[in-house]
Parts: C-alpha cells; structure tokens; sequence
C-alpha cells in the first residue's frame, strides 16, 4: 500500500483516508474531488528536515517546490513545518506571502521572469532570486542598481547531465532551456560580482524530476562543487551556498521502490562533503527543492464513473469518468501511470482489467490505460493514488469544465482548502462582442 497515504484504510469495504469516509466526501462535496492527507504530508516535511538535520553537519534549508502544488493552507503548513518556498510567479510569491512564510526562506525560479516578477520579489526581499540566463542578470543588474541591501542571487547551472528520467521532465543537459551553460559561468559572475546590487550567495543545478538513480545528483553536487571552486580561485570570491535542486522520485504503482528520503539526505550530505573535504572548501549551505516526493503521496484524485464501452465481443473496454487530462495532464502529457482502487468498493476483488477514460474531447485522455478493478459501473468512485503532484497545479480548464474541490483530511474531519470552482468564474472573463 506504499503508493497511498499512509493513513488509507478500508472499513466496510469502503475506503478511508485521514479517518474520513472517502464516498461520503465525494456525496458531500462532487467529483472529481482532491483529497490531501495531513498526516502523509507532514511527515514528509518531517522526514527530509530531519534526515538533513541527521546527516550534514552545516546549515541546510529544505525549500518546498510550490509547482508541484500550492494553495494557500499548503503554504501555511510548509512555513508551520519551518520549510521554505520555491516559487516560479508572482502570484505563487502572493501565496507565500499571504500564508506567513518568511520572505527569507523563499526563492524566486523560472527562465523567463518578467519585470513584474522580478520587481515584486525585490520589494518584498526574498531570499534569493535563482538567476537563469544573462539576459535576467541584465534585468536585474539594473533593477538593482541603487539599492541600498544587495539582494541575494544563485545562480542556476546547465551541469551538462542528462538525467534518466523522462524526457519532458530532464532539465540538466547543456542545451535544456533552464540555466547557464557551464561555458558562461565566468560572464554571470564577473557581472555579479561588480553589480553594486546584487550578491551572490550561491550556485543552483536542477537536473530533472522523478529521479531514481542518486549518481546523477552525486555527479551534480561534483559540478557545483568544481564551480565553486573556480569562482573563489578566479574571483576570490567563496559562495555560501549550494543547491542540487529537488527531483527524488515517488512509486506510482509499486513496480517502483518507495521514495528513500533518508537515503537521499545520506548520499546528497556524504557527496557534498567530501567533495568539500577535498577541494578544501568550507561545507555551504545545502538547499534542496522537493516537490514531487512531498506532496504526490498525499494527494488521492476521486472520480465518478458516469458510463462504459464495451468491445462488440462483450468485453469491457472503457469506464468513463467524470474528470480527466483537464485535472492530471500527466498521463496524457508523457504516459504516466498510476494505480486506483474503487472507493465505494475496495474489499472486493479487483477481476477485470480495464482502462478509465477521461471525461474530455481527446483520444489521448485515458487516465489509466490498463487497470485491475473490480468490474466498476455508473456511480461507483475511482480513486487514484499518488495524485498530489503536478495534477491540479497544471489543471485547465478545457472544454470549460470547473476545477474540483481540494479537501484537507485530518482527524476524521474534512476541510476545503480550495472551493470547486464555479461557472461564473469560468465565464467572468468573458466578454460578449
Ligand atoms: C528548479 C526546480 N526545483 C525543484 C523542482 C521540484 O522537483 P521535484 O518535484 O521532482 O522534487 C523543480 C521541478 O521541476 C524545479 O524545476
């Protein structure tokens, strides 16, 4: 059951999560509904910290990667949980803000910020703004200018690593759209290092997402250390900071081993302090960036099934559902698979394989193209595992469908963290001729 929350149990054949009754939500609140378990996500954020706090023996900061999903009752638990916030826009900076997360402890991301961004993120000091190309340290370079505190800046590096991961989600190689060629280093740092506003705390790399094989994030940490090292022996300059990015990969079904955070925490730590050790390096700061392996686990996506195809030899072929790519772009985006269970009937034997279809205007909207279940019909409820990451957080709202509810379970209580949305918010920025 490791690809579920850790508080799902089965009682009366029903499914429940957080102590609450998961048929019941969908009968109070509709489908498709997001449910998050509280439990599950805490002690995530509990177990990187102290796994960090365990194995390296210098400052480290683990920075939740709101892309993954944010709203604001997300947010309040990271900053209750003392973890800081990776933010790619200025509204996800808005979200941090408004939910009491210290602007110390947040990072502004992306590679193609724009002034607004940029703007807000120096108003409201943030931590630092991780610097993708030299067109942004331009920007910034002049943005800042004439201010009176530098503002803090890493810079993000291409390490030229191909991480095995899918391609869509490989952000390391040299010529992947995020970050600065090795080959650039010393131009964005002999800008830096002059510009009267800005410092430069840092180096960041991000290689990719849902990693599995730790040697590629061992052989980052090498190229951020090799890095470092050239910019206080060109520049005279020691950066305080290192940041290998977030990426650990989570078990969709359990064809893949169970997330290692402690593992993970052990080799990044080992890695980077003997590559320190040996270039006679002080240890930096060591900031991870986990999305994935922090919230896919607690999240479960609810479903309605509201009709089936059958094959004209009888077989079941199709049980359509009510949501779809418009709520989890992520099997339509690059074949991601999931496991499921029905709420309303998770004792019974799953005998039949089939694949759940999405509700919307694609062929290529199969939620789950090969599925063990029991044979579902009209009403019964389709829930899917490890749907917290990168779903609602790349939801549309195609064919003009509302976005679901997101409910936080905790206790044996509910709450809504965000509201289905409504047609007239669909149809608000509409406007006739
Ligand atoms: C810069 C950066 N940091 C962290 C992450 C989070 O990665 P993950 O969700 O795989 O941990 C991403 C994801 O794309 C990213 O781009």
């Amino acid at each position: 059951m490791y690809v579920w929350p850790e508080t799902v149990a089965v009682c009366d054949g029903r499914l429940t999560l957080g102590g609450c009754d998961l048929v019941a939500l969908t009968e109070q609140h509709g489908t498709p509904l997001y449910v998050f378990d509280e439990v599950t996500l805490r002690s995530a954020m509990r177990t990187y910290r102290a796994a960090f706090a365990e194995v390296y023996p210098a400052q480290h900061r683990v920075h939740y990667a709101s892309k993954a999903l944010l709203n604001t009752a997300l947010a309040q638990i990271v900053a209750e949980e003392g973890l800081g916030l990776d933010v790619v826009s200025a509204t996800e900076l808005r979200v941090a803000q408004r939910a009491g997360v210290p602007m110390e402890h947040v990072h502004l991301h992306g590679n193609a910020k724009s002034a607004f961004e940029l703007e807000r993120a120096l108003a409201w000091d943030v931590g630092a703004i991780v610097v993708d190309n030299l067109d942004e340290l331009a920007h910034l370079c002049a943005l800042t200018a004439h201010r009176p505190q530098p503002q803090g800046v890493l810079l993000r590096l291409a390490p030229d690593i191909a991480a095995q991961t899918h391609a869509h989600i490989a952000t390391g190689s040299s010529d992947a759209k995020f970050g600065l060629p090795l080959a650039a280093l010393d131009a964005a740092v002999a800008q830096i290092l002059t510009a009267p506003g800005l410092h430069l705390l840092g180096l960041h790399a991000h290689i990719g997402s849902q990693l599995f094989r730790l040697d590629q994030l061992q052989a980052t940490l090498q190229v951020l250390v090799e890095a470092a090292v050239h910019v206080r022996d060109q520049y005279g300059h020691i950066v305080t900071e290192l940041s290998p990015g977030g990426g650990l990969g989570v078990p969709y079904t359990t064809e893949q081993p169970p997330t290692d955070i402690c593992g993970y925490a052990t080799t990044l730590a080992a890695t980077l302090t003997e590559a320190c050790t040996r270039a006679n390096f002080p240890l930096p700061r060591l900031t991870i960036e986990p999305g994935r392996s922090i919230i896919a686990r607690a999240g479960v996506a609810l479903y309605r099934i509201i009709g089936r195809k059958y094959a004209p030899d009888g077989r079941l072929l199709y049980l359509h559902v009510d949501g779809g790519m418009a709520d989890n772009l992520r099997p339509a985006l690059y074949g991601a698979r999931y496991s499921a269970l029905l709420a309303n009937r998770a004792a019974e034997p799953a005998d039949t394989v089939v694949a759940v279809a999405g509700r919307y205007c694609e062929s290529g909207d199969i939620l789950l193209r090969e599925i063990a279940l029991p044979s579902g019909a009209p009403g019964d409820i389709v829930a899917v595992a490890t749907a917290g990451a990168y779903t609602l957080s790349m939801a549309s709202t195609y064919n003009l469908v509302p976005r679901p509810a997101v409910l936080l379970l905790a206790g044996g209580s509910a709450r809504l963290i965000q509201r289905r949305e409504t047609e007239e918010e669909l149809l608000a920025r509409d406007i006739a001729l």
